[in-house]
C-alpha cells in the first residue's frame, strides 16, 4: 500500500463552469472503495476520455474527476481470493473513468469483477495499445462474423479509420483476410492506412450519398462505423443484401434520418456495440482472440506513448479529430524508487 501521495489527472470545474485539467497529488485513502488496489503502469486515451477531460456531462457526473477508462498494472492489495499482490491485471470500461475515478492515476481501486488477469501473450503496454478501442474493434469484427460476413463476402468498410477504434479495426480485419476499405478525413494518412492493410482508401466526404434516396447502390458486405450520425445513415443505405453494420461510435453525431428499407428490402443487420458493459465471458473470449489468433503483426505500429503532462495537447487534438492511432499513457513516475 503506498504511504505517500501519487499523481493523477484531476478535472475540476469552477463556480463559473470552466473546466481545468491539472496533475494533482492524492492519497490512497481518497480513492473510491473497492476490493482490489492496482498500481497502474499504463492507461490509454480514448474519445470518451477526451470528453471526460473536458467535463462532458454525458461522461462526468461529479467533480473533481479522474478520467481513464482503461488501466493495466499490478495488484498491490486485494480483498478478493481471485487476485493476489504482484499479479498483472488490466481492465477496460465498466464505470472506470466515468462514474468512478479512472486510470489516469498511478493507483486505482476497483471491484474484483471488473479486473482480468493479463493474458500471458500480452505485456501491460500491449494490453493498453488495445484497451477499450481494441475490445470495441474485436466486438465489431465478431458482430460481422456472427452475421456470416466472411472475408470472401466482399468489401468491408471502416469509418474514422485513422482513429483508435478505426486503426485497430483495419488491422484486425486485414489480418483476418478481409478486403478492407478505409474511410478517413485525413488525406495525408492514405498511404499509412494502406500500410496497415487497407486495400482502398476513400475520403470521408465520399460516403455521404444523396440524402433523399432511401437506398443507394449496394457496396459494403460489412461496415464498422466509428462515426455515427449521417455517416451511419448513409452506409446503411449502401450495404449489400444480408450485410451487417456494426455501429460503435458517435464522433460525427448521434442522430440520422432513417427508413426501414435497408432492413426489409435488403435484410441488413444493424449490430450495436457496447464494450463498457460487455459480459465477462464474451470479454474473455475477445481478449483471448486479441492476444492470440487475431493479434496483428503491426500492433505496435498504430501506438504511441504519452504521459499525464503531455496529455492535454493530445486531448485537444483528439476532440478536433486530428489524432491518429492509439495513445498509451505511461503512469510510472521516473523518480519513483519502487
Ligand atoms: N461502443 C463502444 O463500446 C465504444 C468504445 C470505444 C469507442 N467508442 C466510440 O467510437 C468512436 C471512436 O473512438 P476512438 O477512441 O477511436 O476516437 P478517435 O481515436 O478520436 O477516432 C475518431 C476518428 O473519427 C474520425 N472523425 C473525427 N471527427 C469526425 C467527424 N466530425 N466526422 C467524421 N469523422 C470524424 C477521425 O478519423 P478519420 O480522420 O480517419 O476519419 C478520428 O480519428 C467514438 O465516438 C467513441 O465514443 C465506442
Amino acid at each position: 500500500m503506498p504511504e505517500t501521495h501519487f499523481s493523477c489527472m484531476w478535472i475540476e470545474q469552477s463556480d463559473a463552469g470552466d473546466v481545468s485539467r491539472i496533475i494533482h497529488q492524492i492519497m490512497p485513502a481518497q480513492l473510491p472503495d473497492g476490493e482490489v488496489l492496482v498500481r497502474v503502469d499504463y492507461s490509454s486515451l480514448n474519445y470518451k476520455d477526451a470528453l471526460a477531460a473536458s467535463g462532458h456531462p454525458g461522461v462526468v457526473q461529479a467533480f473533481p474527476h479522474v478520467p481513464g477508462i482503461d488501466a493495466a498494472g499490478e495488484v498491490v492489495a486485494s480483498d478478493s481470493v481471485r487476485f493476489s499482490p504482484g499479479q498483472a491485471v488490466f481492465l477496460t470500461g465498466y464505470e472506470l473513468g466515468a462514474q468512478r475515478w479512472g486510470g489516469w492515476s498511478r493507483y486505482v481501486r476497483v471491484p474484483a469483477d471488473w479486473l482480468l488477469p493479463l493474458p500471458q501473450e500480452l505485456t501491460l503496454q500491449e494490453a493498453m495499445i488495445y484497451g477499450t478501442a481494441g475490445l470495441t474493434a474485436a466486438l465489431s469484427v465478431d458482430a460481422l462474423r456472427r452475421q456470416e460476413i466472411v472475408p470472401s463476402a466482399g468489401e468491408v468498410l471502416v469509418t474514422g479509420a485513422t482513429g483508435g477504434v478505426g486503426s485497430l479495426a483495419v488491422l484486425l480485419l486485414a489480418g483476418l483476410g478481409y478486403q478492407v476499405v478505409a474511410s478517413t478525413g485525413k488525406p495525408a494518412m492514405h498511404d499509412v492506412l494502406r500500410s496497415w492493410g487497407a486495400s482502398q482508401v476513400v475520403p470521408r466526404e465520399e460516403l455521404a450519398g444523396p440524402q433523399k434516396r432511401p437506398l443507394l447502390g449496394e457496396r459494403w458486405a460489412g461496415v464498422i462505423d466509428t462515426v455515427g450520425g449521417a455517416t451511419l445513415g448513409s452506409v446503411l443505405k449502401a450495404t449489400r443484401r444480408n450485410g451487417c453494420v456494426a455501429a460503435c461510435g458517435l464522433v460525427g453525431g448521434v442522430n440520422w434520418e432513417a427508413s426501414v428499407y435497408p432492413f426489409i428490402l435488403r435484410g441488413i443487420t444493424l449490430a450495436g456495440i457496447d464494450s463498457a458493459w460487455c459480459p465477462t465471458a464474451r470479454r474473455q473470449q475477445m481478449w483471448s482472440q486479441l492476444a492470440q489468433e487475431w493479434r496483428p503483426a503491426l500492433l505496435a505500429e498504430v501506438a504511441r506513448l504519452t504521459t499525464l503532462d503531455a496529455l492535454p495537447g493530445q486531448i485537444d487534438q483528439m476532440l478536433a479529430g486530428q489524432l491518429t492511432g492509439r495513445w498509451v499513457v505511461a503512469l510510472a513516475d521516473p523518480a519513483e524508487s519502487t
